[in-house]
């Protein structure tokens, strides 16, 4: 990651390589722009010319104006001004610095936290504009030989502030957002490493990798997972010659007899969908169904970088999903690691068996709540596309309090009720219950059937199969992973320890 630290100063006088400052749409400039207008006056008549009008994510660049001790004066169109939110802000940081990544600057200026955003704080804005100049930077080319490589990348940003006297709230907004950014480049890493590489027990080494004197991380291999008696995430690892791996995760950042917050993730490391065989079309996406394990992993890792005050429970069940000689088969009945039967009626619903084991054995440690993340369904990416994962859940409070953390993160979660009378469609004529719920409303009959492994613990479920990976890119993400379920969380425990 670059180097961001924060600074207050006139923009005339910085010397950076480039000095960023947003142009609103009908060139309407605000803050540290129109005060740099009236210092320097050339800017005025250069800008008459310009023929970008601050439509958003437009870049106009004036080079070597006099009065500028800057090479580059980058104006970067930030839309509509009455349009422009924390997230818009968010955006155009990850948009510019995609931009001075492309232009040869090897330091800027962004002159971007003293926009009209009216009902946000400063530390929000600081941390928006950082959030979003790490995550538009990252990358996955380790394989890549001949990178697209910059010969003079972008090292460092400096993100502007109109007063010295909030220089210690800004630091500790980029303190926030470092943490948020480390936790997500990890997941993503993590993710975007290929099925050859990324196998259960890599993945077991990554959260193993962790541990410290606030972190215990604790490695089950096959043999202690019979003993055990993880016997569904046992039956969906039989066509894998790759052994499965159970990790469990302790955090302390608070009294030892306060109840842990739960995170329970899907490690599928890769899911052909066993004898029920996926299509080829897009398999190799299937190397991304361990997402839900990738975001446990990175909002442990930005929970003890932040020091949050909560204690957390990591639980992580994780294998392959083969078709093979010893594989699980439809028809066959399968005993879960609470006792309940399950008579698999399709290989591909894995994820619920293997998770059905960890929350099970999570909601057994008492912990004050459970949430799961998991790319669950394919039916959820039909129901809400790539901008919301699913959520679904027992307890009113927590889902509301989730969707809150997901609106000001951004990384959203949008509700699916979870009503009784869904849960006939797990009904089973010979075992306890069946592993699918039949064509209609998949993602709920998933929740419904992972309902039954929590007892009566408040407990949400985030279905981010539709937003854990996007091949298109984003504005904020490379293409691949996203890291989607870090930030809600992440904001969400923060939330939760100090409301
Ligand atoms: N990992 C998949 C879900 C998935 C599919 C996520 C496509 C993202 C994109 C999961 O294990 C699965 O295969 N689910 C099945 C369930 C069905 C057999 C009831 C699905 O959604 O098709
Ligand atoms: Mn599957
Ligand atoms: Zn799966």
């Amino acid at each position: 990651m670059i180097e961001i630290a924060v600074k207050a100063g006139a923009a005339h006088k910085q010397r950076n390589d480039a000095v960023v400052l947003p142009m609103f749409e009908g060139r309407k400039l605000a803050g540290a722009a129109a005060q740099l207008v009236r210092e320097i006056r050339e800017v005025k008549g250069y800008l008459r010319k310009f023929d970008h009008l601050g439509t958003f994510g437009r870049m106009g660049v004036l080079y070597d104006v006099p009065g500028m001790h800057t090479p580059r004066l980058l104006f970067a169109g930030a839309g509509e001004e009455r349009r422009f939110d924390l997230h818009a802000l968010r955006r155009l940081a990850a948009r510019a610095a995609r931009w001075l990544q492309e232009s040869g600057a090897r330091d800027a200026a962004l002159y971007l936290t003293d926009v009209p955003l009216r009902g946000t704080t400063l530390a929000e804005r600081v941390q928006a504009v950082a959030e979003g100049v790490w995550l538009g930077l990252y990358r996955f080319d380790k394989y890549q030989g001949r990178k697209q490589e910059q010969k003079r990348p972008l090292r460092a940003v400096t993100i502007m502030i109109p007063s010295r006297r909030d220089l210690a709230v800004a630091e500790q907004a980029v303190t926030r957002a470092r943490a948020v950014a480390q936790g997500t480049y990890f997941a993503r890493d993590l993710a975007n490493e290929p099925g050859n590489v990324c196998t259960p027990e890599y993945l077991a080494e990554q959260a193993a990798a962790l541990a410290d004197d606030r972190l215990r991380v604790t490695v089950m291999d096959k043999k202690a997972i019979e003993q055990a008696g993880f016997t569904a995430l046992l039956a969906v690892n039989q066509g894998s010659d790759k052994e499965p791996r159970f990790i469990v995760l302790e955090y302390r950042g608070a009294d030892e007899d306060e109840a842990p917050v739960a995170l329970v993730g899907k490690g599928l490391t890769f899911d052909a969908g066993g004898i029920s065989l996926k299509p080829a079309a897009q398999m190799d996406e299937m190397k991304f169904d361990m997402c839900g394990a990738a975001a446990v992993l990175g909002t442990f890792r930005a929970a003890r970088e932040l020091a949050l005050p909560v204690n957390l429970l990591g639980v992580i069940a994780s294998t392959e999903n083969l078709p093979g000689g010893s594989a699980y088969k439809p028809g066959d009945v399968v005993r879960t690691y609470k006792g309940l039967t399950v008579e698999v009626q399709n290989t591909d619903a894995e994820g619920r068996l293997i998770l059905a084991d960890a929350l099970a054995y999570a909601a057994e440690r008492k912990p004050a709540e459970i949430i799961d993340l998991a790319t669950l369904t394919g039916a959820c990416v039909i129901a809400l596309g790539s901008q919301a994962s699913g959520l679904l859940g027992n307890e009113e409070r927590l889902l509301r309090a989730l969707r809150k953390a997901g609106e000001r993160t951004h990384d959203r979660v949008w509700p699916l009720p979870l009503f009784d009378e869904y849960q006939e469609q797990l009904k089973s004529k010979i075992a306890d219950l069946r592993n699918i719920g039949g064509r209609e409303a998949g993602t709920i009959t998933a929740a419904c059937f992972l309902s039954r492994f929590v007892d009566d613990i408040p407990w949400a479920h985030l279905d981010i199969a539709g937003t854990a990976w996007n091949m298109k890119g984003s504005e904020l993400a490379h293409p691949g992973a996203t890291g989607a379920g870090v930030r809600v969380l992440v904001e969400y425990l923060r939330m939760r320890a100090e409301p």
